[in-house]
């Protein structure tokens, strides 16, 4: 009853943080960043008129607040479930204030471009342990799918592509080069512009490892798909990559082409942290089928006998 409990309240607060992750963006989309001059009050009040501006970024502060409380009270909910479960617990309450904390400095500080793309980093780190402490939680029985090591070192290569290439997306944003390059599929001309400003480099970097990204997703599709036979949740889990990462790109391309309108910019933060969270449930639901080396007895067989690797 209580893992039942814990388990829906750490599935509601990642959904909830998915919901925070669209509203912080539409923070900067909307040029609000700024909006409130003050932190942690805006305008000295906690219930300022939400007009404007305003609107977009205290419901950011507000929707933030939520999203601690109940991360507190998933704490409180692990802390019943022994010590591990309570570091887990109390884990994520330190970044999600930490979090809170890179928030305030990006307004204190007027949006230094390190601490913004920091407070992106977290968003998508502190999401990814929301769906770990869910997967924690789970039933008993729902044991992972068994599948080869070099399945999960891909499904980890490219969940860690797809946020390398998130990390480089905000530096781009926060840099103000979302539009250093406005051809498309070239940029300035060129796959890779040279002579140019190093922002135009970084702009035509997020747009090549698109590319590896999104080859390395759809990879962990193929082989993901096959070995989940039998398996729907997990088969869904697989179609869904290419899909989303067919329609991230888009969303990119859209993004340039509309001059960064509001819609298709929020929509391609929250198809990274959607592609990202993806991967990290499929890696979190599968195990590697163990590896048995079988050893010959010394005496029984011929001297050269080679070791055999076989999965179980
Ligand atoms: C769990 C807590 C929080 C999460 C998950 C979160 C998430 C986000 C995300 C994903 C963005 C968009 C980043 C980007 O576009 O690169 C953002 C923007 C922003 N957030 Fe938060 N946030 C949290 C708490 C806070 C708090 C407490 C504040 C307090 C002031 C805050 C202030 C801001 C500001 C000012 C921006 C716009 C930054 C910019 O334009 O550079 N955030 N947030
Ligand atoms: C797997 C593929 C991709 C992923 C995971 C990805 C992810 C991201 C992320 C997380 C951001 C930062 C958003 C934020 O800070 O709120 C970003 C920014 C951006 N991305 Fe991508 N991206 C991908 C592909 C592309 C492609 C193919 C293009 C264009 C051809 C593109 C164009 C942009 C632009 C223009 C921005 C900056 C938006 C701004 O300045 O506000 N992206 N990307």
């Amino acid at each position: 009853m209580k893992l039942q409990t814990a388990r829906r309240l750490a599935i509601t607060t990642a959904c909830a943080t998915f919901g925070l992750l669209l509203i912080g963006g539409l923070v900067h989309n909307t040029r609000s960043s700024l909006a409130c001059p003050d932190w942690p009050l805006c305008f000295g009040s906690a219930f300022p008129k939400m007009v404007g501006g305003v609107f977009y970024e205290h419901s950011h502060r507000l929707a933030a607040t939520t999203v601690g409380l109940l991360t507190v009270a998933l704490a409180v909910l692990l802390g019943l479930r022994g010590r591990r479960m309570l570091w887990l617990g109390l884990g994520a309450v330190g970044l999600v204030v930490f979090q809170g904390v890179l928030g305030g400095l990006t307004v204190i500080y007027r949006l230094p471009t390190m601490v913004s793309t920091s407070h992106l980093a977290v968003s998508l780190i502190f999401f990814c342990l929301l769906l770990y402490i869910a997967f924690q939680l789970r039933e008993p029985d729902a044991a992972p799918l068994a599948v080869s090591p070099s399945l999960r070192r891909l499904i980890a290569i490219a969940a860690g592509a797809v946020f390398l290439q998130s990390l480089v997306g905000a530096l781009m944003r926060h840099l103000g080069a979302g539009l250093a390059c406005i051809d498309f599929p070239m940029c300035r001309g060129a796959l890779w512009p040279t002579g140019v400003h190093p922002s135009v480099q970084l702009h035509a970097a997020h747009r090549l490892f698109a590319v590896v990204a999104g080859a390395l997703v759809c990879g962990v599709a193929v082989k993901a798909w096959r070995a989940a036979e039998g398996r729907r949740a997990l088969r869904a889990l697989a179609v869904a990559l290419p899909v989303v990462v067919l329609f991230q790109i888009a969303l990119g391309v859209a993004s340039i082409l509309t001059f960064l309108a509001v819609v298709p910019v929020t929509a391609h933060l929250g198809g990274a942290a959607l592609l990202l969270g993806d991967l990290v449930v499929l890696f979190l639901a599968t195990r590697s089928a163990a590896t048995v080396t079988v050893t010959a007895p010394q005496r029984a067989l011929p001297d050269s006998l080679p070791e055999r690797e076989f999965h179980a």
